[in-house]
């Protein structure tokens, strides 16, 4: 993990930057392939960490693929193994999101137990419970969750909790079993609508997408399909917080869909900030006054997204004021805050609230990302702080994040990768 960027933070950045492709809304596209043999196409998907590790564990399954510039084919007509190795699934917590399409189309399935994360234990028992509701034997065998099942039979669910990827595998699981599932207290969030239609483009019968409750009707066989990834919602978010950063930010975010955005555009309004759409799908925020504290609560679907609060923690170190994030989704997501007030931003951590004091100088340091989302924060603050940070780990943010340093050097930031 010594791979780290070097940044020369304080400078105005001035430019255009394109939006990639959800890696959340790929992962499990990636997965859904497992459901019909044959060739996919899925046009816009990013080229980050994530998305390679995905691929690797469909090789190993019997897929093969190959990259046309941004398009991604996938060919599934040779799937012969049903077991997930566990070097491959320990580097991707969405490894569970084979479980549903292998009991589907297998009905057997080998995926190692995924183990806990930087942000919090991340249970999957919604999963495992409404795979053995739809009628799968699920044993966990020397850290191995060995699936079983002679078929599997639509039923009612009900989440304690609408989970993102427990709704994408039961949706999987489901497309493909004898009669109707209904799942209650399903998630709403825009890949888990986009997983849906392209499982409905497959032929699968499913109604309710983006509401409360999702109706399926099991059908005997699907078939490949080409599908385009919808923009990635928190990449956009992450470039919406950088074009605030500096006063003289000229930044122009392009393949922004604000519907997926809409409670953090609220918000970016409500700290004094200016939103203008300058054509379709293109944003540009403008700074013309002293940010203002504000109080923000992460929820579920369509509520403010976790994965925005490191953020918008970044940016509200210089507001005006004391302002309030409160992290109701994982336990451990506020990581990042030992690493900014290293950097001179002064935040407490009680709990999951994190109370930031503002505004504050952030200065150049050397800082660690401790996953994903609190990485792309550490290079939202060195980008802001005077002199040179550097982050180390940064593998994490790559994850997620295609082409950042890139990105980054277009709009004329000064950053290093250094191995
Ligand atoms: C998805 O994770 C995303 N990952 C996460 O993005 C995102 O932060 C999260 O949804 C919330 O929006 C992918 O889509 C690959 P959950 P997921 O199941 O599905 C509890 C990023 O940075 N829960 O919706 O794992 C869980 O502990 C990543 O891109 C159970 O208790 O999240 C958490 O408190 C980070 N039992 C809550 O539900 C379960 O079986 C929400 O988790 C499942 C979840």
């Amino acid at each position: 993990m010594e791979r780290k960027y070097i940044i020369e933070g304080g400078r105005p950045l001035k430019g255009v930057i394109e939006i990639s492709g959800a890696k959340n809304a790929v992962l499990p596209a990636i997965a859904a392939t497992l459901l019909a043999r044959g060739v996919y196409k899925l046009r816009k998907v990013p080229k980050v960490r994530d998305v390679f590790c995905m691929l690797k564990i469909l090789e190993h399954l019997g897929a093969s693929y190959k990259f046309q510039k941004k398009s991604l084919i996938i060919d599934t007509t040779n799937l012969k193994n049903f077991s997930v190795p566990y070097e491959l699934a320990s580097k991707i917590r969405a490894s569970v999101l084979f479980m549903g399409p292998l009991a589907a189309i297998f009905k057997k399935g080998e995926v190692p137990l995924p183990g806990g994360c930087a942000i919090g234990k991340r249970p999957i028992d919604f999963h495992l419970k409404g795979l053995s509701q739809l009628g799968a034997k699920i044993t966990l065998d020397h850290g191995n969750l060995v699936i079983r099942a002679k078929k599997l039979k639509g039923t009612e669910i009900v989440f304690d909790f609408p989970s993102v990827t427990a709704t994408e595998n039961l949706m999987m699981a489901a497309v493909l079993a004898e009669g109707e599932t209904i799942i209650k207290n399903a998630a709403k969030e825009p890949e888990v609508v986009f997983l849906g239609k392209m499982l409905k483009k497959m032929g699968a019968k499913i109604e309710g997408l983006g509401k409360d409750t999702i109706y399926i009707k099991g059908k005997k066989e699907l078939r490949p399909v080409e599908i385009e990834i919808i923009p990635d919602r928190i990449e956009a978010g992450t470039f919406l917080v950088l074009s605030a950063l500096h006063r003289e930010n000229d930044v122009i975010v392009k393949n922004v869909n604000k519907e997926y955005l809409k409670t953090p555009l609220l918000k970016l309004e409500e700290i004094g900030l200016k939103i203008k759409e300058i054509e379709k799908n293109t944003f540009k925020v403008e700074r013309n006054k002293d940010l203002n504290p504000i109080k923000i609560v992460t929820a579920p679907y369509p509520g403010f997204p976790t994965d925005l609060q490191p953020q918008f923690a970044v940016l509200l170190t210089q507001a005006k004021g004391v302002s309030i994030i409160k992290e109701n989704l994982f336990e451990n997501r506020f990581l990042y805050v030992f690493e900014l007030n290293r950097m001179g931003a002064n935040i407490k951590v009680e709990e999951r609230t994190a109370i930031i004091n503002g505004p504050t100088l952030l200065a150049g340091s050397p800082v660690k990302a401790t996953d994903l989302r609190a990485g792309a924060a550490l290079v939202l603050a060195g980008l802001c702080a005077e002199n040179t940070t550097v982050i180390y780990n940064v593998e994490l943010i790559e994850r997620g994040y295609e082409n950042l340093v890139e990105k980054l050097k277009n709009l004329g930031a000064k950053i290093l990768i250094e191995e």
